[in-house]
């Protein structure tokens, strides 16, 4: 195969945002607030601030390490270092298919409702779950926003690095932060909101299973984009010169800020307006433009504001799926980036017709118990990640040579990483530990 010149990122901050774009997405604005709403609150969003910061940390160093060292996507990158371990970058690109599943089917519905706010969504404020139910479960129409979000994300990763997932994040994430910032300052400062910060921040453990630990670990995996070998893949295109580290924590900071920010935008209104925190997956599309509704005109303006913001966030992170199988199919099968892209993008529009069909004219086609909207998502964030992220810490704390390790984490030498036997005892030891415990604690109580 003749070797092509790899592509790049084009700077430091490019990388960054693209990398905090791919962190931050849906994990952070649909799911986490309705995670931490059906899991008590704040004692949820504890452990997943320990989880995201320690584990998810070490991870994603871990992962930036082993795509830059090698240069290659998932796959690649674990087979060059060891034949026997390809299954785990094999493992990977399934997830970023599975994921890719229902990913497209939410982020169509952003979409969608950026239109409804202003077609008249929030003119009865009584019938927008119903409105909702009726959307998601509708045969056509879901289906039509779901291959429009596809589309834009087939535009840009058809751009390449710097060109397509590097500008468009430049340009997305910084606008998602002014977005949410202003809706969340409009709702804590509702009267009655303290309720909700006090959901928020105070933590109650009462309501603490094995489950709430495996969730919070399922949802730092999937917020932080880890262990399906994203991460490996945005590392291959980083440049020698770069601090690993630093770049890793400051993503992981963000991607912890915005979770926070969509938290303070959506606990506070919904105890304000003596909503349910525990609507589940609904509950940004329902609660948000209720509360909007409340609002007379302004609220139109915000729930605009609000569902182009998800809509961003949801773009990019979903094209660093696409990059995840783009970027195998260019450095394994040899393929030209356009139809690497055309080819996994199609493969995601017939995943996802059938899961935007499973919440409707579908619904009785079951994958083991489920529909497939939710088998794709259970699958993933409870045990696909999981699985990924205990594979890499074994791959790279018993497989791969330390010394390698830290001479890439310190650029050749050039660069201190004062931390790094903390770091590499973390991932050796009690990262594979503290996943395995995790793991059978969620499943015994799933049992009970
Ligand atoms: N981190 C994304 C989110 O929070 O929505 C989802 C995701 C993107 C997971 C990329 C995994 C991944 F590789």
């Amino acid at each position: 195969m003749e070797k092509r010149q790899r592509e790049s990122w084009g700077s430091r901050i490019g990388f960054i945002l693209a990398a905090a774009g791919s962190a931050i997405g849906l994990g952070n604005i649909w799911r986490f607030p309705y995670m931490a709403g059906s899991n008590g609150g704040s004692a949820f969003i504890l452990i997943y601030f320990v989880f995201a910061l320690v584990i998810g940390l070490s991870i994603m160093i871990a992962e930036f390490a082993i795509g830059r060292r090698t240069g290659l996507a998932a796959v690649g990158a674990y087979k060059s270092i060891n034949k026997n371990w390809t299954f785990a970058g094999v493992l990977g690109i399934l997830t970023a298919f599975f994921i890719m599943g229902f990913y497209p089917v939410v982020g169509g519905w952003a979409l969608a409702y950026v239109v409804k706010s202003v077609t008249g969504l929030l003119s009865n404020a009584g019938s927008i779950a119903d409105a909702f139910g009726g959307f998601i479960s509708s045969p056509v129409e879901p289906l039509i926003w779901m291959g429009i979000f596809l589309a834009m994300n087939i535009f840009i990763v058809a751009r390449g690095i710097a060109g397509g997932i590097e500008k468009a994040s430049s340009i997305l994430l910084p606008t998602l932060f002014v977005l949410l910032i202003l809706i969340a300052l409009r709702s804590i400062t509702l009267p009655g909101a303290g309720a909700g910060i006090e959901f928020l921040f105070k933590p109650d453990f009462s309501a603490v299973t094995g489950q709430t630990f495996l969730a919070a670990l399922g949802q730092a995996f999937f917020s932080l984009s880890l262990g399906m070998g994203c991460m490996i893949t945005y590392g291959s295109y980083l440049s020698k010169s770069k601090n690993l580290p630093s770049n890793a924590l400051i993503v992981t900071l963000m991607d912890t800020i915005v979770a926070i920010l969509a938290g303070l935008a959506i606990f506070p209104a919904v105890f304000a307006y003596g909503m349910e925190p525990t609507a589940g997956p609904g509950l940004v599309f329902v609660v948000v433009p209720t509360i909007f509704a409340e609002m007379g005109a302004l609220g139109i303006l915000f729930s605009v504001i609000f569902f182009i913001a998800l809509t961003v966030a949801a773009l990019t992170s979903s094209i660093s799926l696409l990059e995840v199988v783009t970027a195998y199919l260019i450095d394994e099968r040899g393929m030209e980036r356009k139809k690497a892209v055309y080819i996994s993008g199609t493969i995601m529009l017939v995943t996802g017709i059938f899961s935007s069909l499973s919440l409707g004219v579908m619904s009785d086609v079951k994958f083991l118990g489920v529909g497939a909207f939710d088998f794709f998502d259970i699958l993933t964030d409870k045990i696909f990640l999981a699985i990924g992220g205990l594979l890499l810490a074994i791959f790279v704390g018993w497989v791969v040579k330390k010394e390698d390790l830290e001479d890439e984490l310190t650029n050749g030498g050039t660069i201190k990483f004062p931390l790094f036997n903390v770091w590499y005892n973390l991932i050796k030891y009690v990262i594979p530990v503290a996943i395995s415990i995790v793991a059978i604690m969620g499943i015994i109580s799933i049992e009970q």
